[in-house]
């Protein structure tokens, strides 16, 4: 069977500041959460190790970004690190702004689209400690970033991302202990998620002020849920769970308001944010042209069978349980299913119920733990890596053949890379990192796999 990819297909791979910039104090980098966490709980890391020094990218991008030309990329999507960019005074560094515009210039020179997204988790220390995402203020200093890096690489740059998963530093910050500031409070979950999506929405509004001639989305994780069974109170927790963990950002972001069931939840459980009436307007007037999809695996679901203990806090998943669907398969390392037309019914929907907008898969991949058993003369022969691939992208080809309007696929990542409280321990790249000898890069056997089919287009 021959897999043929529309032209001008999207082909690269997805990273973030903090998992590859290292110099984290460097320059006039003010501390981000992660440098701040790190700093008072280094045992929380793999292994202790920090965000410090994380691939070191922003000494060796020239390098990186040669690798990536060699390997055949189109295109490659990082962040800017808002600690970087701007200073505390809220002065832009300059020293940020040079390092940037190297960065996107290198990129372009070599035939490589930049797409930047804003915001990675990686929220400031000085404005978590006015409560980050909480707060209102931190809203409207978020959309100033976002005027400032459209002024400044905008003239360059013409795909912008407001957040990545921007679901994540609510679940894994406010209703889980896998981010600063590491609570559990749902109440304030909806809040900073509220607040998340208010930006995303002000930033777009600056965007399209500015009139330049790119496009500006948000890059959503997605995860299909399926409900164990047909019943009416698994379909019912399935339907809470779609709503919280994927229908909170999509529906704002592509069709301009919440679902209203969603609302109605909030309301129920005395949850509603603090907002500006005014808010929903922007809101409504300011939707994405392009979105960019994380699939890693989906969500199984049933009625809430555990016993919810008095005292334990209300969380998400005291509506739902998650069901372990025998024979589903497994990624051992990460823990994470394998379910490979999740990718598909994720682009059906969006054909269907999200306007057929402009989409593609913005992240999908593979943590492995310990690839170097796989070495064969020095090189990783990671044909799981290849399976794991192919296997999603002829379901990302079945889609597009049924009208999805689907415009390409990145892995996560380029590099392996630093990954947050996991660190080094499971490694996604296409180029393995040495980090005993200097951060020494040697593409894997997929990186070559994957050269071939953007030459061929197709597979
Ligand atoms: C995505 C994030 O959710 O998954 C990345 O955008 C992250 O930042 C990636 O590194 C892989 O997750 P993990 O936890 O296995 O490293």
């Amino acid at each position: 069977m021959n897999y043929k990819f529309p032209k001008d297909f999207w082909w690269g791979s997805a990273s973030s500041a903090t998992q590859m910039e290292g110099a984290y104090n460097i320059d006039g980098k003010n501390q981000n959460i992660w440098d701040y966490w790190y700093e008072i709980a280094p045992e929380k890391f793999h292994n202790k190790i920090g965000p410090h020094d994380t691939s070191d990218f922003y000494y060796k991008y020239e390098e990186y970004i040669a690798l990536m030309k060699e390997l055949g990329h189109n295109s490659f999507r990082f962040s800017i690190s808002w600690s970087r960019l701007i200073n505390e005074d809220q002065s832009v560094n300059e020293k940020a702004v040079e390092f940037y515009n190297n960065v996107i210039d290198t990129l372009i020179k070599n035939e490589i689209e930049p797409f930047i997204n804003l915001f990675h988790f990686d929220m400031p220390m000085y404005l978590q400690n006015i409560g980050g995402w909480e707060n209102r203020e931190v809203v409207i200093l978020y959309q100033k970033f976002a005027k400032t890096c459209f002024d400044i690489f905008g003239d360059r740059v013409k795909k912008w991302f407001t957040h990545n998963e921007p679901i994540v530093p609510v679940e894994c910050g406010y209703l889980g202990e896998y981010h600063y500031p590491a609570v559990v409070d749902f109440k304030r979950a909806v809040q900073v998620g509220y607040h998340i999506m208010l930006s995303s929405s002000l930033a777009i509004k600056e965007y399209k002020k500015s009139n330049q001639d790119g496009q500006i989305g948000i890059i959503i994780n997605l995860t299909p849920s399926y409900p164990r069974s047909n019943s009416k109170e698994d379909l019912d927790a399935s339907n809470i769970a779609d709503l919280i963990l994927n229908r909170s950002f999509l529906d704002p972001s592509v069709l301009g308001e919440f679902p209203g069931k969603l609302i109605e939840f909030v309301k129920e459980q005395n949850l509603l944010p603090i907002y500006k009436s005014e808010d929903l307007e922007i809101i409504k007037h300011n939707t994405v042209d392009l979105l960019g999809v994380n699939y890693y695996q989906p969500r199984r679901i049933k009625a809430k069978e555990s016993e919810i203990k008095d005292g334990d806090p209300l969380t998400a998943e005291s509506f739902f349980d998650f069901y372990d669907m025998p024979g589903k398969k497994i990624n051992p390392h990460r823990g994470w299913e394998i379910y490979e037309k999740g990718i598909y019914d994720l682009s059906i929907n969006i054909r269907d119920n999200y306007k057929n907008i402009p989409f593609y898969i913005s992240e999908n991949g593979m943590g492995v733990e310990g690839e170097e058993r796989f070495k064969v003369d020095g090189k990783i022969e990671d044909d799981y890596r290849i399976e794991f691939i192919s296997e999603h992208l002829k379901w990302v080809h079945k889609a597009i053949e049924e009208g999805c309007n689907l415009r390409g696929y990145h892995l996560w990542t380029f590099m392996d890379n630093w990954s947050w409280l996991n660190s080094y321990k499971n490694r996604y790249g296409f180029v393995e990192i040495d980090l005993n000898n200097n951060y020494k890069r040697t593409p894997k056997k997929s990186a070559y796999w994957f050269k071939d089919l953007i030459k061929n287009n197709g597979f």
